[in-house]
């Protein structure tokens, strides 16, 4: 199987149904995905419980001289607002990016309608609103940069298509109702799957299913949004990434650093241990079992024990690095660390 496209992985031609169309015949994954945070990595910032309760929200920025203030706007949005003495400058921030995992970034327009991402942030590590990572950086000198970073229509693009579903790559939204990342976003369009599956007639080949990948391909597919993962005979960029601790982020490209995925041949697909339709709490007891289904002289002849411990394997061989402000990632670089 190929994956040409690791952005488009399916191959077959097909009408979007939404997700809601998935949930008569596959009521357990459809159930558990929709409260996964893929799902909820996109949402109406109005709607969003951690924000619509901090409001209103302010705090003076003392990098640009101007207090901001979130408040709400009544329309299933947020009002921003930055303002001194002598200026003052708003937004309307519409959409809320990410589950609330680590952290909800809102973005929105500008009076001026240029796209902005919002320079305050909530944080799960505070359970309140701070300075959006990388705020730091920009030096507003006037109202309307104190709002945030100013995002270019193309910035704002790669936005959603990472956080949204059946996004077709050019208008800056959502696509369709469905926010998040939903079942046709890894599936492919679903219609197709859904009409013959209803009319009683043979699925085969109507909708694209991930299992067939071997390791590396799907940490190409799940690295369309996790980190495009190099190539084993690119050593420029391997060696680049474990000299940036940074690339932690990116589990995709950490995991092909990791013997274990380099001597099995494939079979260190991330679904290996992660349940594409479930969320890491929920997964944790199973973790070390997938350690084990290698690391054990029953299960692999040959196979590695480890000599320290029988249990938590992640904890010691997939430590978490602060990889930002109020964020850790697990490493993915599965090794003895040092
Ligand atoms: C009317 C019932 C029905 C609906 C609606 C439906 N499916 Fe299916 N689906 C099936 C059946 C039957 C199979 C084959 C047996 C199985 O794997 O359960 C299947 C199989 C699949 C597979 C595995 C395909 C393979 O080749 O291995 C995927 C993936 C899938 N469905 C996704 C979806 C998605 C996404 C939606 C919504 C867009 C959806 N299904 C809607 C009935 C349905
Ligand atoms: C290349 C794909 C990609 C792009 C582009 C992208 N994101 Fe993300 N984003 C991710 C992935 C994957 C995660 C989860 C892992 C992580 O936190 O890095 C994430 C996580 C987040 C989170 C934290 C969610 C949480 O609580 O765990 C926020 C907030 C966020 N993104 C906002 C944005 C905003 C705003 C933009 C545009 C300026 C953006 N993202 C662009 C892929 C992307
Ligand atoms: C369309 C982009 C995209 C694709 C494709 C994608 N992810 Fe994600 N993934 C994200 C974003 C964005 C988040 C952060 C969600 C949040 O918390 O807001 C995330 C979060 C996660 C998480 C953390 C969930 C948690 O418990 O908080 C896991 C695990 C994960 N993805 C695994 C996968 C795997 C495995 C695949 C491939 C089968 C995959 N992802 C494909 C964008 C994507
Ligand atoms: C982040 C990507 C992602 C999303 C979103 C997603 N799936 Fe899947 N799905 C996968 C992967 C990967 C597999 C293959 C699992 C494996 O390798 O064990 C899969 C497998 C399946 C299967 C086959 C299950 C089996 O046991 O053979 C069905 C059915 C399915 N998904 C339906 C859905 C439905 C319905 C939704 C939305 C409610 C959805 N998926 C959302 C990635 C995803
Ligand atoms: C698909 C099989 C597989 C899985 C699953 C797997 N490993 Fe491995 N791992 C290997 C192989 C193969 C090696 C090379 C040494 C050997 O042959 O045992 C290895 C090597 C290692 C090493 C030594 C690394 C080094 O640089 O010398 C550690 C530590 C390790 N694995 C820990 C883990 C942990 C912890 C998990 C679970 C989070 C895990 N492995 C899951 C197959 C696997
Ligand atoms: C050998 C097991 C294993 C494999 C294979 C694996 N993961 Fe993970 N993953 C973990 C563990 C363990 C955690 C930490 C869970 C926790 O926080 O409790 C994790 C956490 C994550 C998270 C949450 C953010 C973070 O860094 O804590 C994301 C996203 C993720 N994995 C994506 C992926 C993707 C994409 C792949 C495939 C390229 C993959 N994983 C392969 C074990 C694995
Ligand atoms: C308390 C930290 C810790 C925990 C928990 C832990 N390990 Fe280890 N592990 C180590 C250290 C340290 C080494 C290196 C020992 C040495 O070189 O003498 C090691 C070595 C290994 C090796 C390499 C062995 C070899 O012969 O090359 C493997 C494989 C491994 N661990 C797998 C696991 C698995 C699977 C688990 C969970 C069942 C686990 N570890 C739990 C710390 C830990």
């Amino acid at each position: 199987m190929q994956l040409s496209d690791p952005v488009r992985f399916w191959q077959h031609e097909s009408e979007y149904s939404g997700s809601q169309a998935c949930k008569a015949c596959h009521q357990d994954i459809y159930s558990s995905q929709s409260l996964s945070n893929h799902a909820r990595s996109l949402r109406r910032a109005g709607l969003v419980p951690e924000l619509a309760s901090s409001l209103p929200f302010s705090r003076f920025d003392r990098v640009s001289g101007f207090t901001l203030t979130l408040s709400d706007n009544s329309r299933g949005a947020i009002r921003l607002e930055a303002a001194d003495a002598e200026e003052s400058s708003g937004a309307v921030l519409e959409w809320a990016f990410g589950s609330g995992t680590k952290g909800i970034t809102p973005i929105g327009r500008t009076n001026a309608s240029g796209w902005v991402e919002s320079r305050l942030t909530w944080y799960e590590s505070l359970g309140a609103i701070d300075f959006t990572t990388g705020a730091s950086k920009y030096d507003p000198q006037n109202a309307v940069e104190g709002l945030g970073r100013g995002l270019t229509t193309e910035e704002v693009v790669e936005c959603f298509g990472c956080h949204t579903t059946g996004y077709d790559g050019h208008s800056p939204a959502p696509s369709a109702d469905e926010m998040g990342i939903r079942c046709e976003r890894c599936h492919g369009p679903g219609r197709t799957h859904v009409e013959a599956a209803m009319n009683g007639e043979s699925v085969d080949g109507s909708i694209f299913n991930p299992i067939a990948l071997s390791g590396f391909q799907q940490a190409q597919m799940c690295g369309a949004c996790h980190g495009n993962p190099p190539r084993d005979n690119d050593f420029d960029a391997l060696a680049l990434l474990e000299q940036t601790p940074h690339s932690v982020r990116f589990p995709s490209q950490r995991i092909v650093l990791s013997r274990c995925f380099n001597e099995t041949f494939g079979e260190l697909a991330c679904t290996r241990c992660h349940d594409p339709h479930h969320d890491v709490a929920d997964e944790a007891a199973s973790f070390d079992e997938s350690c084990l289904s290698c690391h054990d002289t029953a299960v692999r002849e040959n196979g590695t024990v480890c000599p320290v411990a029988s249990a938590n394997c992640a904890s010691c061989h997939m430590p978490t690095e602060r990889v930002m402000r109020h964020s850790l990632f697990s490493d993915h670089w599965i090794r003895v660390v040092r």
